[in-house]
Parts: structure tokens; sequence; C-alpha cells
């Protein structure tokens, strides 16, 4: 059986992590172009190994290549063997990749449960309520102009927005004191070397055990006096802690408190950075492109009616030109450029001459097909309106709910096989899409109301993405310019 091409490296471990983990996209271009020395000098093309911090890893690039990763049976691709050493001692014990995924998957359903139109009409009084405090409050929003430094003014309000909706009132009304600190230290947990060594007596990995322990204890005490007042109220609102202290799992055991802890605070660090990076380069696109906020300002005025009626679910849903536009920035700065699966059994590729063996670990990058002008003409030009003419069958953004099943539609062509997958696809696919579609919809919408948003003097463009300060797992878009 033949391998892939490898690429070319002088230091046996090192390999080529530095060239990829500073620019990604780069290097998978570079790489595809390059021709392999030897008997096979065909281009490498969409399939080459190479080094990742001493493991072989086959990135496999394109539609197919996404297809192949996301959609790869559990027994032959494992997810929590490469996640699990940064995840677990973040999120916890017995959930997400501590667990069997058949535990996994029935926990994925018990959120998915929780994010019912009911949930998600409350969520949205909720997100444009904390947003208008955060512009109401917020020294540099007030008077009639003023410069906004964004990436983290929309991390916080990221936090304020989802803690408040989806994490309940007590976790919201604890940000302001106990919970940011530990939120902070528990981050500082998803850094890359953690892939490696996650648990090295380094102060970063102390603090990140004690505020996990903190974190955890802050839900456990939550549960157990929403408990203590009797169970939820008609005067309380939805909220995921009061959704899965009424989940079972299949056995018929409810949810230990312990797990119900973990999975809270895996959704709030998961959830978290992929939703501020997008909602920070919508609006720094939008600040390079004023003729779409006032496009936008216009929708909300024509569908809503002028003034300042309160935006709602059903509002939402209408606001067209607001969808594209979260979709194009998920297309040109998808938050996770690199998707990964440990190999179980060699892997026959279809469609090129490959066996992987299984030593290698898998990559896919959707968000490197994304940006392929193969399937998008000019690809780096942010444009919203490029999605009125796209036909839903030519790139299919595999919004469906059938990441539990062994899912066969990628064999017939849809599913997972396609260039545009934010979200991922096949068993372990995103589960925060609506959440995050409605979280980064309303702050949106209310910015374009109340702002005309654009770039301070003498910043032309969006600036692209510093990779060097970034995880390889999810992008932590921490280090753009300020814009206004
Ligand atoms: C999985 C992207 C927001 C929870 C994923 C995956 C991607 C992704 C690409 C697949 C990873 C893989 O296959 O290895 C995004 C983007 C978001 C977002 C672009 C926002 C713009 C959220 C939010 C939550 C969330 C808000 C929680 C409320 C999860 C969970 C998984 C997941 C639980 C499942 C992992 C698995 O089954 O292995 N997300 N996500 N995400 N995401 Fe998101």
């Amino acid at each position: 059986p033949t391998k892939p091409p490898v690429v070319f490296h002088w230091i046996p471990f090192l390999g080529s992590t530095i060239v990829y983990g500073r620019e990604p996209f780069k290097f998978f271009e570079d790489c595809q172009k390059k021709r392999a020395s030897g008997a096979d000098r065909s281009q490498y093309g969409d399939v080459f190994t190479f080094i990742l911090l001493g493991k072989p890893t086959t990135v496999c690039l394109g539609a197919s290549g996404n297809n192949f990763v996301l959609n790869g049976k559990h027994r032959e691709l494992s997810a929590e063997e490469v996640y699990s050493p940064l995840t677990t001692p973040v999120f916890g014990t017995d959930v997400v990749f501590d667990c069997p995924n058949e535990k996994f998957i029935q926990q994925k359903r018990f959120v998915k449960f929780g994010l019912t139109a009911d949930a998600f009409r409350s969520y949205v009084d909720l997100i444009a309520l904390e947003t208008e405090e955060f512009i109401a409050k917020r020294s540099e929003l007030q008077g009639t102009n003023g410069i906004l430094d964004v990436p983290p003014a929309m991390a916080e309000l990221t936090i304020y927005t989802a803690s408040r909706s989806l994490q309940g009132k007590e976790v919201r009304a604890q940000f302001d004191s106990t919970i940011a600190d530990l939120f902070h230290d528990l981050d500082m947990g998803f850094t890359p070397i953690n892939f490696m060594l996650p648990w090295a007596p380094l102060p970063r990995n102390r603090a990140r055990d004690r505020a996990h322990k903190k974190m955890a204890q802050v839900y456990m005490e939550i549960i157990q006096q929403r408990r203590l007042q009797g169970g939820k109220k008609e005067t309380d609102t939805e909220d995921m802690i009061w959704n899965l202290m009424g989940c079972k799992y299949k056995d018929g055991q409810p949810i230990p408190d312990k797990e119900i802890a973990h999975m809270m605070i895996a959704l709030l660090l998961g959830g978290h950075h992929s939703s501020s990076a997008t909602i920070s380069y919508a609006m720094l696109q939008m600040a390079s492109n004023p003729a779409i906020v006032e496009e936008l300002y216009a929708e909300q005025v024509r569908v809503l009616g002028p003034g300042d009626a309160p935006l709602t679910y059903e509002g939402l849903q209408k606001l067209t030109l607001l969808a594209f536009t979260v979709k194009e920035t998920l297309r040109l700065h998808n938050p996770v450029h690199s998707i990964m699966r440990q190999v179980k059994v060699p892997l026959f590729m279809e469609g090129t001459p490959y066996v992987i063996p299984p030593s290698h670990v898998v990559m896919a990058s959707p968000a490197s097909s994304a940006r392929d002008p193969q399937y998008f003409p000019e690809p780096m030009t942010w444009n919203p309106h490029r999605w009125e003419a796209v036909k839903r069958e030519d790139i299919d953004d595999n919004n469906d709910d059938e990441e539990e099943e062994d899912n066969t539609k990628g064999l017939t062509g849809k599913g997972s096989n396609s260039p545009y997958l934010p979200f991922g696809g096949g068993r372990h696919r995103c589960i925060g899409e609506r959440f995050a579609y409605i979280q980064l919809g309303v702050i949106l919408a209310l910015f374009v109301r109340n702002f005309k948003i654009k770039n301070v003097a003498g910043v032309k463009g969006t600036p692209e993405t510093d990779f060097s300060v970034s995880c390889p797992f999810f992008l932590y878009v921490y280090a753009f310019q300020s814009n206004a």
C-alpha cells in the first residue's frame, strides 16, 4: 500500500509544526502545489502528510477530504484520542471526550433538547437586553462618535450574552465577580502545548486545575440551590441547567450533578472563542464595508418596521442579509482552521492510491476549502450577497440533524461532502450552530441599529488573523489591529 507523500522537513520531531502553526492556510496551499520527490513525481495535491510535534499528520483537503475525515466511522477515526488531553482538564471528567462516544452522543442530544424554539425566543430577548445594557454602559459607545477595540469588546459581550441566556441568571450574575477570573484561568488550559503535556506541573496548568474545581463547585451549588427551591417555577426562564436537570440517560439514570457541571463548563468554553472570533470578524468586515451596514439597516427598517421595535426570534428569521452576513463571515473567517482525528485502522482513501496507517492523525480543513477559488469565486472578498446566487444543493452546509447516526449521506455526495462546513459534519458536528446564529444575529442587528460602523482613519481593509498567537484547534483571534 502507498502512503501519502511526506512534506520535506529538516528537524525530525518538529517537522513542519512551526510553518503550519504560523500560517496554516498558506502551508496547505503550498504543499498542495508541491511536487513529491522520488519515483512518484506527481503533485502532492489534496493529500499529504506532515509532522506535527512528532505525529505524522495526513492533511485531506477539499470537499472530499472534509467528507473523508468528518464522515469516518467511530471505529476508524477517533476525535477523543486527539482532543481529550486538551479538553478533559478544562471541561472535567465523564463528559465530551472523556467518556465513550455513545455517552457523549446522548449528552449532545440532551443539549439539543434544551435548544427549542421556545428557549430561543427567550434567548433572543435576553441577548438583546444584555447587548443594550452593554451599549449603554461602554464609555467608548457614548456620544456622537467613539473608537471601539472590537475583539476584546466582543469577547466580553459574547460571554455576557451566552451566560445570561444559555447558562442562566446565576452564572451571569457571578460573571461580574468570581467567574470571570475562573474563566480566564480555565481558558489558559487551551494552549497548544497541552496537546502533548496536559499535566505538566506548570503554574498555568495548576491555575487551570484550581479554576476547574471552583467552577464545577459553582455550578453544583446552583443545581443544589435550585433543587432546594423546589424545582423550576413559572417565573424562572428557560436555560441549559434546568434542561439538563430534567434529562435521563438511556438506562433511566438522571445526569449526575458533577456531569451537568462539566457539561456546562464545556458549553461555556467550547462555544466562546468560536462565537467571539466570528462576531469580531463580522464587525471588522462591516467596518471595511460601510455600504453593507447601510443595507443591513435598511433591511431592518423594511422587514421589522422603523423605530425601536424590539427584536424578536421571528423577526430575526426574516433578516436574510443579516444571516448571509454571518454565513459569509463563517466562510472567510471560520474560527476552526483544523479538525483532527486519530486513525484507528489502516484506511484506504477512495479516489487516491493511498492507505493511511493507524499511527497517523488525519486533518481536514473546511476553513481552507471555503477559501478555495475552485468553489468560491474571488474567495478572499467578503461579500454576503454571494449567498443569494448560491443554490442550496450546490453548497450544502449540512444543516441537518444527523450527527449521531453513521452518516451515509456523504456517500451520495451530500452531507459532509461539501466545501462549506463551518460547523463540521458527521457524528461530531457542532450542536451550537443555531445558538451561534441567534447570538451573532442579535448582537450584529443591534450594533447596526445603533451605529454607523467604519474603520478608524488610516486602517484599510480587515486584518488577516495572526495565527502565531492561536491554538491549532480553536483559532483565538486576539491579535487584531484595533478598528472602530
Ligand atoms: C463541534 C464550530 C459554536 C458546541 C464543533 C465543530 C466545529 C464547530 C467545526 C466540529 C469539530 C470536530 O469535528 O472536531 C463552531 C463554530 C461556532 C460554534 C464556528 C460559532 C460560530 C458553538 C457553541 C457551542 C458549541 C455556541 C455550545 C453552545 C460544540 C460541541 C461540539 C462542537 C458540543 C461537538 C464536538 C463533538 O461532537 O465532537 N463546533 N462551533 N459550538 N461545538 Fe461548535
